[in-house]
């Protein structure tokens, strides 16, 4: 029996649903993906994921409300999910695994029922015979990250556990070959590609980059997804200030095939249609 989840990143979303972030109009552009979804029968997926930068800054926390308004988000229920996304009619469960714009207990308090949780996302749950990871790497107001001991030994207490296993983080768990991104990821990734190689990964999604990504670790399929927002342009000098480019925003329809093979194309919505 497969499996189909739909995984959306970096909203970046404004304070409300028409503001303008970078001259781009990230709350429209959810609405347009939200919309496209919708009328593609919402793809029969049986759970939709946003892996984090729900909102435009760490100082703009009341960007969540655009969030839940936009996504229709009701049940409250506690972190990360699912609570329950009725957008355009659909009724699918959503879980959100932060980025490093969400404040860990703002993004608690706004979006979710109250729980004696710890600060970090690191969470569990199933569908179909699928085990969900939401790794956190807990970086907030900062685009560094590294792999806390914490992570670490969450995960390898999971992956211990043989069952197929999808991860959902923010950060990419791999050097993407961009200098830009590649000076943020933390140095030691590869006792972290030495855990999840052998284990029972079948695929790892992740944000943060705005950009699309396909890797591999040892063999195991890496996604990155890009943005529904802004991207900024891969090869500018930072000193020179900061270069945007305007792209369709884009989502990933990702099937779990009965075989463990993953397929996970890329949907762009079209700026008209
Ligand atoms: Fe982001």
């Amino acid at each position: 029996m497969s499996l189909t989840f739909i995984h959306i990143t970096d909203t970046h979303l404004g304070t409300t649903c028409d503001e303008l972030v970078y001259f781009y109009a990230p709350g429209q552009a959810l609405k347009a993906v939200l919309k496209q979804i919708a009328a593609d029968g919402a793809y029969d997926a049986s759970l939709i994921v946003d892996t984090g930068d729900m909102i435009r800054d760490w100082s703009h926390p009341s960007a969540y409300e655009t969030g839940k308004k936009i996504y229709g988000l009701e049940e409250k229920s506690p972190a990360p999910g699912p609570l329950r996304m009725r957008a355009e009619g659909m009724d699918l469960p959503w879980y959100y695994v932060p980025g490093n714009v969400d404040n860990r207990p703002e993004c608690r308090k706004r979006l979710f029922a109250p729980d004696p949780g710890t600060a970090l996302f690191n969470y569990t749950w199933k569908a179909q015979g699928i085990r969900f990871l939401s790794l956190d790497w807990g970086a907030s107001g900062t685009n560094r990250y590294t792999l806390t001991s914490q992570s670490f030994n969450w995960l390898k207490k999971q992956l211990n556990q043989s069952c197929p296993t999808v991860i959902l983080t923010h950060h990419p768990p791999v050097s993407i070959g961009i200098p830009m991104f590649d000076e943020m990821t933390p140095p030691d990734l590869n006792r972290l590609h030495e855990l999840i190689a052998g284990s029972p990964v079948l695929a790892i999604f992740h944000g943060h980059t705005h950009h699309p990504w396909e890797n591999r670790i040892d063999g195991i399929p890496v996604f990155g997804t890009g943005s529904v927002t802004y991207r900024r342009c891969l090869h500018h000098n930072y000193e020179q200030g900061m270069v945007l480019e305007i792209h369709p925003p884009q989502y990933r329809v990702v099937t779990i095939h009965s075989d463990g093979s993953v397929s996970a194309p890329i949907h762009e919505v079209p700026w008209r249609s």
